[in-house]
C-alpha cells in the first residue's frame, strides 16, 4: 500500500476512546485520515487519543454522542462536517456487553445492548450514506464514494450462551452490513465488517487477565495468542483504502482461527 492511503479522507470512529476503537482511530490517522474520535463517557480518555494522534503528526478531534440517539448522532455529523467538510470513512465500532444468564436477563440489558450495537450502527451508517450520496466519488482521494466498516464479532456466527443480547446484536450487524452493501454498491459505496475474535481490551478483561482464564481462552484460538487492538487497526486501514476496492459485503474474521471449530482438531 502507498504511504498515506487515506490522505484527505475524513473518518469517524465511534467508541474510539478505548479498546479496538482507539487502535483503529490511531491507525487511520497514521494512514493520513483526519479522524473524529467519538465517545459517550470518559472525555479525558478521548482527549488522550486525540493528543496522541496530534503528537504523531495526525489530525483528530473528539466529539461526544450516544450512537443510539438520533439527535446526538445528527449533531455529531454536523460538527464533523463543520470541521472536516465531509466524511469518507465510517467505522461503526461502538459496542458493549451486558452479560447475563438468559432467564436472568432484564429487558433493559437486552434493549441497551441492541440500542448501542445495532441501532447505533444503523443511525451512524444512515447519516454517512446520505453524505456519500450527496457528494459522490471524489476521484482525487478515493475511487469509492465512501466506505463503511461495521465492527462485528466472531459472535455473528458463533452462538454465545450467557450473551444472547450481544450475539443477537452481532448477528443483526451481519445482515445490516450485507443488505446495506447490496443496496449501496451501485453508488460506489462499500460496506464490510471486521469480525474480531478475542482481542486484549477492557471488554473481556476477565477472559485473559488470570493465568487460568488465559489458558482456557487459548484452547479456543488455534493460532495460540490473544489478539491485540493493532491487529484490527491494520485490517481497518486496508478495508478503508482503495487497496480493497473490489471487496464489498464481506465479513473479515480477525480471530487467530477461533471460527475454525478448534474443538474438532483431534476428533469428531
Ligand atoms: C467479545 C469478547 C470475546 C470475543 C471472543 C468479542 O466479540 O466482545 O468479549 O472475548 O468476542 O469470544
Amino acid at each position: 500500500m502507498e504511504p498515506n492511503p487515506l490522505k484527505g479522507q475524513p473518518a469517524l470512529v465511534t467508541g474510539a476512546n478505548s479498546g479496538i476503537g482507539c487502535a483503529v482511530a490511531k491507525a487511520l490517522a497514521a494512514a493520513g485520515a483526519p479522524v473524529v474520535v467519538n465517545y459517550v463517557v470518559d472525555p479525558a480518555a478521548a482527549d488522550r487519543v486525540v493528543d496522541e494522534i496530534r503528537s504523531s503528526g495526525g489530525q483528530a478531534m473528539a466529539i461526544q454522542a450516544d450512537v443510539g440517539r438520533e439527535d446526538q448522532v445528527q449533531s455529531m455529523y454536523r460538527k464533523m462536517f463543520e470541521a472536516y467538510g465531509t466524511i469518507h470513512i465510517l467505522v461503526n465500532n461502538a459496542g458493549l456487553q451486558r452479560d447475563a444468564a438468559f432467564v436472568e436477563m432484564t429487558l433493559h440489558d437486552w434493549e441497551f445492548v441492541l440500542s448501542v450495537n445495532l441501532t447505533g450502527q444503523f443511525l451512524c451508517a444512515r447519516e454517512a450514506a446520505r453524505e456519500f450520496l450527496r457528494r459522490g466519488v471524489a476521484p482525487e482521494v478515493s475511487c469509492a464514494a465512501g466506505k463503511i466498516l461495521c465492527m462485528s464479532s466472531v459472535h455473528e456466527v458463533i452462538p454465545w450462551a450467557g450473551h444472547v443480547n450481544y450475539a443477537a446484536s452481532k448477528g443483526g450487524v451481519m445482515l445490516l452490513m450485507k443488505s446495506l452493501a447490496q443496496e449501496l454498491a451501485p453508488h460506489r459505496i462499500r460496506v464490510n465488517s471486521l469480525c474480531p475474535g478475542a482481542i486484549r481490551t477492557p471488554i473481556n478483561v476477565s477472559a485473559w487477565s488470570t493465568p487460568e482464564a488465559l489458558a482456557n481462552l487459548l484452547t479456543l484460538i488455534p493460532y495460540g495468542r490473544v489478539g491485540d487492538p493493532e491487529d484490527i487497526g491494520r485490517a481497518a486501514v486496508w478495508l478503508a483504502s482503495d487497496a480493497s476496492d473490489y471487496v464489498n459485503g464481506t465479513s473479515l474474521f480477525i480471530d487467530g482461527g477461533m471460527t475454525l471449530f478448534p474443538g474438532f482438531s483431534t476428533n469428531g
